[in-house]
């Protein structure tokens, strides 16, 4: 592609992780004061800096990183520097001579009032706070803002009494008034900690206040700040954060650091939530619920995140990473630790189960495309753009292999010498991988391929029994497609969990040839070569096998397996994921069938043997909420995946066809699975209510399939008599894929009955982005327009214009290209004030190679426009560029 000279040559930068070279200087301590007004704030930092003596020479300059910032004074040693004495540019502020240890003393100025990128200082909702990760620090104040250097720091914040509460890391010393209506407070943060981890908030603010007393004793105060009206909505955050807390002491041994544990809920938030040491920034959409407002799923949310965040502190805070490159040693591992954590409150396999849908359906495409990157990338042009589903989820499952293959004691013993090697210090994920092998004593070398080579391996299985010597031959292969820089693929070394059924479907005890006896009957074979081969002995009879039992591996396994095989391990496999995924890849294969015939204008019809499938999953003994996923069938993102070239309209219409046919077939078992269900009495948040109820509400999904008056009738029963979120949300969400008067009516009374709340109203407007009827596109558009959609604010944005991007491919992919030319107007805009939310819309025209040659000339354009763009920020010019290329 050629492209005019200028753009190549003010083209973004990559930086490479191969360019890494340690600190120059390093910084003590850090004394920041800050001055809050309503139009500006000024920023003194005082730093004591010493040169790193290994890594430097005498006098070279010292370059701080610093962005939309204006420079009031730089003192050194305080003496006031003169223009010649430093250099200033967009980015940094060079001080060209420096003693080998000194003070430097730097006053800015920022306008948070304006600050819309929500990076560095901004005001939200009436209050200041902060967001310094990956690299905001520098939009405060001019810093050596990279992760390995750390220092203690102290902070005093001076504002008006209309900001009441003045918080920031660590603990509070002391406080004070000023005259015309001011005030200050202190606050020391003992602990080390890198400038992606300052924080600091100023504001009106109420909050609920617990202690948690921690193994050894300690009392912890626990606080959750929000504004006055929500107070009513933290309970479930504060009982979030003290399960948290037992958890990480019961299994890993890890205790709390500080004497006080704040959280802050904030509406304007680019992400979910920030670990700041002692001072947790949350998008309130983690912080908030209680029955009436908030959904199971966001219930659920929250425990999740509220894990997140507390288990950052040692997985993340008191060791934290090198450089950005390592942030997966951070991301990846508490993912990990939070995904464990959530399986233990509540159902194992239901959590897998969502965890692997989501590693399908967002990194599974990531992984396939264009921005395809490695676990640990080797280089990037804007760091925002790389806290992705491949360095959280897929690091999370390589973290997960780490664990099955040591055990979990052996796992254990390796986080431990983690901890003790390195607390307080900035490492890399080989330092993790090297822990791991040392208290093992095992060789990881081979494994660490899953950190440096990105894509999705492809496994294949084919399994040979001989009656003659009553042995089992599994033949493994293994391959991995060439991702952007990474034409050819070494083996990866991948644990496979496996077991055999035996045609009653119980599980044969497994013994490989070699072994004396049989031991147990979940294996894990641990796949090195490109091709291995396993022989089990004393196999009395043809098994069935059962491959990557919990998903042991993020591959993509191809195995021939029959219908009735996989009827029969949905049926019976003690793996319950096992049983799920046989159920989906039964599926999966039923729909891509009735798409080729749809293809082929042929009439689509389903066969019994799977309506019969379904009905005994339907009326098995299962907990209800595993049988809820046994019956969902494949989303339209995940059957895409499956496809060369993605058939939009008969993925859609094969799949509502399936749901509608069982509809029909079922319909009286799925209007008694509904009143079997319906949970009488107050609404409780626990794993049997839960589970009943997404039973219910997916029976009422099928039931709204057929739009039949008394269907209608229930959801419209249920809309209006619930007494909680779960149960309002999934009538309304059955109703907006309907075209019925109903509709209109559920939706305005939706509206009105919560127009003040924020949070709720971010569903409706989800919802409406993604009804599967045709006007959907029409409705968004205006919807944008809603005196209630802010478009500076992310969690509207990302309710509306992504959920319509990004979880409605029928109506985004419409033939028109209306779709991506909506998308596009959306992001050059939003570009303008908040980069790495527009980066992060357009994710959805990336792939547009899986589609056809019409749908692929239409994305391109969008592309192509946007790349046009003057001033276009680095983040969506990364992601254009690399789409394009
Ligand atoms: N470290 C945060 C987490 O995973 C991620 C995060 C929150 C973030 N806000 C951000 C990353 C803003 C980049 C920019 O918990
Ligand atoms: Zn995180």
């Amino acid at each position: 592609m050629n492209a005019p000279d200028k753009v190549i040559s003010d083209a973004p930068k990559a930086i490479f992780l191969k360019d890494y070279t340690a600190p120059r200087y390093l910084i003590d301590t850090v004394d920041l004061h800050f001055d809050l007004h309503d139009d500006y704030a000024r920023i003194t930092s005082r730093l004591s800096i010493h040169s790193n003596h290994e890594h430097s020479q005498q006098n070279q300059p010292l370059i701080l990183q610093g962005e939309r910032l204006k420079l009031i004074a730089v003192k050194l040693n305080d003496q006031l520097l003169t223009a010649g004495q430093y250099q200033l540019n967009e980015d940094s502020l060079t001080i060209l001579d420096v003693p080998a240890g000194f003070t430097l003393e730097i006053v800015t100025e920022v306008k948070p009032q304006e600050n819309k990128a929500l990076e560095g200082l901004y005001k939200s909702g009436g209050h200041f706070c902060t967001q310094c990760e990956a690299e905001g620090f520098r939009k405060i104040t001019y810093f050596l803002d990279r992760p390995d250097v750390m220092a203690r720091y102290t902070t005093t914040i001076v504002a008006d009494k209309k900001y009441p509460q003045l918080l920031s890391n660590g603990n509070l010393v002391e406080q004070g008034e000023l005259e015309d209506g001011r005030h200050w407070a202190k606050w020391v943060d003992p602990f080390k900690k890198p400038s992606y981890l300052f924080a600091l908030v100023a504001g009106d603010l109420a909050h609920l206040h617990d202690t948690f007393i921690t193994r050894s004793g300690r009392s912890v105060s626990l606080r959750i700040y929000v504004e006055q009206h929500n107070l009513d909505k933290t309970a479930h955050a504060m009982h979030s954060l003290k399960q948290s807390m037992r958890w990480d002491e019961d299994t890993f041994g890890l205790e709390y650091d500080l004497d006080i544990y704040m959280i802050v809920a904030v509406d304007d938030f680019n992400m979910g939530a920030m670990e700041n040491k002692g001072l947790n920034l949350f998008n309130s959409k983690y912080v908030l619920a209680k029955p009436e407002t908030a959904t199971d799923a966001d219930f659920d949310g929250i425990e999740s995140v509220i894990g997140h965040e507390y288990f950052h502190n040692w997985t993340g805070n008191r060791v934290t990473c090198r450089d950005w490159f390592q942030l997966s040693l951070k991301e990846g591992l508490t993912v990990f630790r939070d995904q464990e954590f959530s399986a233990d409150m509540s159902s194992r396999a239901v959590k897998r189960i969502n965890d692997v849908r989501s590693l399908r359906t967002v990194q599974f495409p990531e992984d396939g495309g264009p921005m395809a990157h490695a676990v640990r990338p080797d280089s990037y042009i804007e760091i925002g753009n790389f806290y992705t589903s491949t360095i959280y989820n897929k690091g999370a499952e390589v973290i997960r292999m780490m664990h099955t293959l040591l055990g979990k004691a052996g796992f254990r013993r390796g986080m431990d010498l983690y901890f003790e090697r390195h607390d307080g210090q900035a490492v890399t994920t080989d330092d993790f991988v090297k822990a791991m092998e040392d208290a093992n004593q095992r060789d990881l070398t081979q494994f660490r391929r899953w950190y440096t080579q990105a894509g999705t391996p492809e496994i294949s299985a084919a399994g040979v029994y001989d009656a003659a010597t009553q042995s089992y031959t599994l033949t493994l292969t293994q391959s991995c497609p060439a991702t952007p820089g990474q034409p050819h693929k070494e083996p990866f070394h991948l644990p496979i969990a496996m077991g055999l059924l035996d045609a009653q479907g119980a599980d044969m005890p497994l013994q490989l040839e070699g072994e004396d006896a049989a031991t147990g009957t979940t294996r894990v074979l641990e796949l090195r070569d490109a091709a291995q081969t396993f022989r089990f002995i004393n196999v009395a009879q043809p098994p069935l096998p059962s491959l990557l039992r919990g998903f042991s591996a993020p591959v993509k396994l191809h195995a021939h397996t029959s219908r009735t095989e996989l009827a029969f391990l949905l049926g019976h496999d003690s793996d319950a994921f096992n049983r799920w995924e046989a159920g989906q890849r039964l599926a999966g294969e039923i729909i891509l069938g009735l798409v080729a015939a749809y293809r082929d204008g042929q009439a689509m019809t389903l066969d019994d043997s799977f309506v019969q499938a379904i009905a005994k999953a339907l009326h098995s003994k299962l907990d209800p909420a595993v049988v809820a996923q046994l019956l969902t069938l494949p989303s339209e993102l995940y059957l895409a995946e499956a496809m060369t070239t993605v058939d939009v309209e008969g993925i859609h219409l094969a799949r509502e066809f399936v749901r509608k046919t069982l509809a029909q077939r079922l319909k009286a078992d799925f209007e008694q699975a509904y009143r079997a269900n319906s949970v009488p009495g107050t609404y409780r948040f626990d794993a049997q209510n839960v589970a009943r109820r997404s039973l219910k509400n997916l029976a009422l999904s099928y039931l709204m399939t057929l739009n039949e008056p008394a269907a209608r009738a229930l959801c419209m029963q249920q809309f209006n008599s619930a007494d909680n979120m779960t149960d309002s949300i999934a009538a309304l969400a059955a109703l907006s894929n309907q075209d019925c008067t109903e509709r209109a009516l559920a939706l305005a009374a939706f509206y009105d009955k919560w127009r003040h709340d924020p949070l709720v109203l971010d569903k409706w407007f989800g919802l409406q982005a993604m009804s599967q009827l045709p006007g959907t596109l029409a409705e968004v558009q205006a919807l944008v327009q809603h005196p209630a959609f802010e478009i500076k604010n992310p969690n509207k944005v990302y309710s509306l214009i992504g959920a319509y991007t990004r979880s409605n491919p029928i109506r985004f992919h419409d033939i028109s290209g209306a779709g991506y030319a909506f998308l596009a107007d959306q992001v050059l805009h939003i570009d303008t004030f908040n980069p790495s939310v527009a980066a992060r819309m357009l994710g959805a025209l990336s792939r547009w190679r899986k589609f056809d040659a019409t749908r692929q000339a239409l994305m391109q354009a969008q592309l192509q426009r946007i790349i046009a763009q003057p001033g276009l920020s680095k983040d969506a010019y990364e992601v254009v560029s690399k789409s394009l290329a």
